[in-house]
């Protein structure tokens, strides 16, 4: 079994903020479980940048630099703030690299000879901030885009045009035989709902953009930057050694952009004859103290200042247990601390390093075993949230395991037993470091950081090195 997972690539006309986290370390979380479950080599995990877009030029141009050089320093800063916060990409891809411009050239040329792409007249509306084309009818009250708040641009220009509407039936067709192809429900209800109201042909280049890479068969023109950007997930497994992967492609994405990758790229792959991907999940939105993120606002938060603060696990474990992954949410500092003291200081942190202690003093450190399985159920559903994207599911039920070994903790009062009657004791405590040890196991999908710490205290064979504090007090 082999699973390719995916992120949006991101444009790059600004920096990453935790909505982008979001969806990066929900990725990443997938990524880790499934290498713990089907090896390393089985698993293939690509994030990158979104490059040839208007929006970058527009900011490269209001910041004086050069284009390109914006270019390398912004995927330099996406790049290396996904390194520092942990995230354990397999490859990273920028559309403007010369991999992906054989793969976009080659890839429109198969779907230009099969006749599905034809030349005609654009006129309408243009969004630079959703880099995509608009109708009358999604415009708010004021004629604006309701996304970005402000006017689009009026066009009309001779462009190449994508046979979608030639698709219709197919993409139904697609839907109907793989129910389970796009995750929540809801969204693939309101996928369905819009490919049945029926499909227009799509504008695929444009006539004036001064950036982007050029249509095979007509140097004057420029790929949209939509359909250049889709096909990134196929670049980076173009390479032979990784070919294989394409035939389980999970797409990671926020529910604002299904329209592109659950109807338009099903589409462009059926056209060029090659595999829709296995799954697409989409993930919901969330706002910051209830309002929306953005400059203007000044209410952007950083992924790197709450990773430097209180650490890459808390960083992940925050935004990821904070709703369910599909829906929408919301996130407060005020929260996330409380979160980080209550859950991670007092609750796992605090509980490892009880039962790590106590088996010190007590057994010297030996660790306790028994035949009994303790963790059979906990375990069973660990990978059944998991598996279904429950990833909030995941973490409450880690922090369950967490207060169920405190409790049992307290409850045998196993401090006191141990002086009374050593053997019930250590029954006790082989049940309860069967709990660490699976709370250090689930960790390494988790908690990446905390697993390290727990590798080297439970690491040997027999005996414990001495416990350390997985997570500092705030006070
Ligand atoms: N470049 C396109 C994606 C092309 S993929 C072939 C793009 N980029 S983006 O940088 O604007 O957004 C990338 C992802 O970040 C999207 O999945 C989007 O949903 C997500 N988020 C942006 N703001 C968000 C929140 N406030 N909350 C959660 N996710 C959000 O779209």
């Amino acid at each position: 079994m082999k699973k390719y997972f995916t992120t949006p690539i991101y444009y790059v006309n600004d920096v990453p903020h935790i909505g982008h986290a979001y969806c990066t370390l929900a990725t990443d979380t997938l990524a880790r479980y499934w290498r713990e479950k089907i090896g390393n080599k089985n698993v293939f995990f690509v994030t990158g940048t979104d490059e040839n877009s208007q929006k970058t030029i527009d900011a490269a141009q209001s910041s004086g630099k050069d284009v390109f050089l914006y270019l390398d320093e912004m995927a330099h800063v996406w790049r290396t703030t996904w390194e520092q916060c942990g995230v354990s990409f397999d490859d990273f891809i920028r559309t403007t690299e010369d991999r992906h411009v054989q793969t976009v050239q080659s890839i429109l040329q198969q779907m230009y000879d099969r006749g599905d792409i034809y030349k005609g007249i654009y006129k309408g509306l243009y969004c630079t901030g959703c880099e995509t084309f608009l109708k009358e009818s999604d415009l708010d009250e004021n004629k604006h885009c309701p996304a970005h708040k402000r006017p689009p641009q009026e066009i009309e220009e001779e462009n190449y045009f994508f046979k979608l509407s030639s698709y219709q039936d197919d993409l139904l067709d697609l839907y109907a035989n793989n129910t389970e192809l796009l995750y929540p429900e809801k969204r693939k209800n309101e996928v369905l709902r819009f490919i049945e109201s029926g499909l227009d042909d799509i504008s695929i280049s444009r006539e004036k953009a001064e950036f982007g890479i050029s249509l095979p068969w007509d140097s004057s023109q420029k790929v949209y930057v939509w359909f250049d950007a889709l096909l990134n997930y196929l670049t980076v497994v173009r390479d032979t050694k990784k070919e294989s992967f394409w035939n389980s492609a999970h797409h990671v994405l926020g529910k604002d952009i299904t329209k592109f990758h659950c109807i338009i790229w099903p589409a462009m792959l059926m056209s060029a004859r090659l595999k829709c991907p296995e799954k697409m999940l989409a993930h919901g939105f969330f706002t910051v103290d209830g309002v929306k993120m953005s400059k203007s606002l000044g209410n952007v938060v950083s992924p790197l200042q709450l990773s430097e603060k209180y650490g890459n696990d808390a960083l992940r474990s925050g935004l990821l247990s904070s709703f369910e992954f599909g829906n929408d949410g919301d996130f407060s500092i005020s929260h996330f601390e409380d979160f980080y003291q209550k859950k991670l200081v007092s609750g796992f942190g605090n509980v490892t390093h009880r039962v790590l202690t106590l088996i010190h003093k007590f057994l010297d450190g030996k660790k306790p075993r028994v035949d009994t399985d303790y963790t059979l159920s906990v375990r069973k559903e660990y990978h059944r949230l998991i598996e279904h994207y429950k990833l909030k599911g995941v973490y409450d039920h880690f922090f369950q395991v967490v207060d169920f070994t405190n409790e049992r903790l307290n409850q045998t009062e196993v401090w006191k037993l141990a002086k009374e009657n050593p053997e019930s004791a250590f029954l006790v405590f082989a049940e309860l470091y069967q709990y660490i040890e699976f709370l250090s196991e689930m960790s390494v999908v988790l908690f990446p950081d905390a697993a390290q710490k727990l590798k080297i205290i439970l690491g040997n064979e027999d005996s414990l090195k001495p416990s350390q504090y997985l997570f500092p007090s705030l006070e």
